[in-house]
């Protein structure tokens, strides 16, 4: 395995997020089966999980991952990665956020990969977030637009009864050519400027009745543990 960290840079935030996914690979016993969500953070906690198993401290490990550039890199360094039918469940994942709440709700899919992550979320005994101390916010939506997952198909429409029904603006996730980006499933991205969010949970349901809306990004009663890291160290937190 590589010596050098092949995420991020040497900044603080980076090095926070390091201090973060250190803390949260130690969580991880022999034999788990652990899922592997998507981005910077979770680079971190992929590349210090394949330092313990590379030292044989994690023998019988298996891993699921978010995305195709995780499990690129997980495969890279070593570690075995598994289709979700031949792990059945996952005894925890590490992911990263966008946006945490005091309630440990979340905000996801700043990198894209909301849908698999919220799968693999889904199926585990424990999700635990790693993230610096950046992303703790009083109010979903106060810092991070949403994002959402759409049908190619049926962006016109899901558009259309964002703004009329929810009366918010969205906005659609272009690659750096200015192309519409597109998710492993194909599908599309928006970003919904909602601004704080006084009832996660309504527009959870909200979002959910509209046909060709794949998946949001809000993660709600998911987290077991967030990690959040900052110049005093690594707050545990778990919900109350
Ligand atoms: C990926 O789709 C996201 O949900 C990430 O987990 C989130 O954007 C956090 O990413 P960083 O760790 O890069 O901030």
């Amino acid at each position: 395995m590589s010596e050098e960290p092949a995420c991020g840079g040497a900044d603080a935030v980076e090095r926070h997020k390091r201090l973060a996914a250190e803390e949260a690979a130690t969580l991880v016993r022999p034999g788990m089966r652990v899922g592997l969500g998507h981005g910077s953070t979770a680079c971190h906690a992929v590349e210090v999980l394949a330092g313990r198993y590379e030292r044989g401290e994690l023998p019988g490990l298996t891993c699921a991952v978010a995305s195709a550039e995780t499990a690129s890199q997980a495969r890279g360094l070593g570690l075995p990665v598994r289709s979700l039918a031949q792990m059945g469940g996952l005894d925890l994942t590490i992911d990263g956020a966008d946006e945490v709440d005091p309630a440990l709700n979340l905000v996801k899919g700043g990198g894209g990969a909301l849908l698999r992550e919220k799968v693999l979320a889904q199926m585990s005994e424990r999700l635990v977030i790693v993230c610096h101390r950046q992303k703790l916010v009083e109010r979903l939506g106060s810092s991070f637009d949403l994002p959402v997952e759409v049908l190619p198909f049926a962006l016109a429409p899901v558009r259309g009864h964002i703004r009329r029904d929810l009366g918010l603006e969205s906005r659609l996730r272009r690659d750096e050519r200015g192309i519409p980006a597109l998710t492993e499933q194909g599908n599309m991205l928006l970003d919904l400027a909602c601004g704080p969010i006084d009832d996660p949970r309504a527009l959870h349901r909200a979002l959910k009745e509209m046909a060709g809306l794949v998946e949001h990004g809000l993660f709600l009663g998911l987290a077991t543990d967030v990690l959040a890291a900052g110049e005093d160290g690594v707050e545990h937190m778990q919900p109350s």
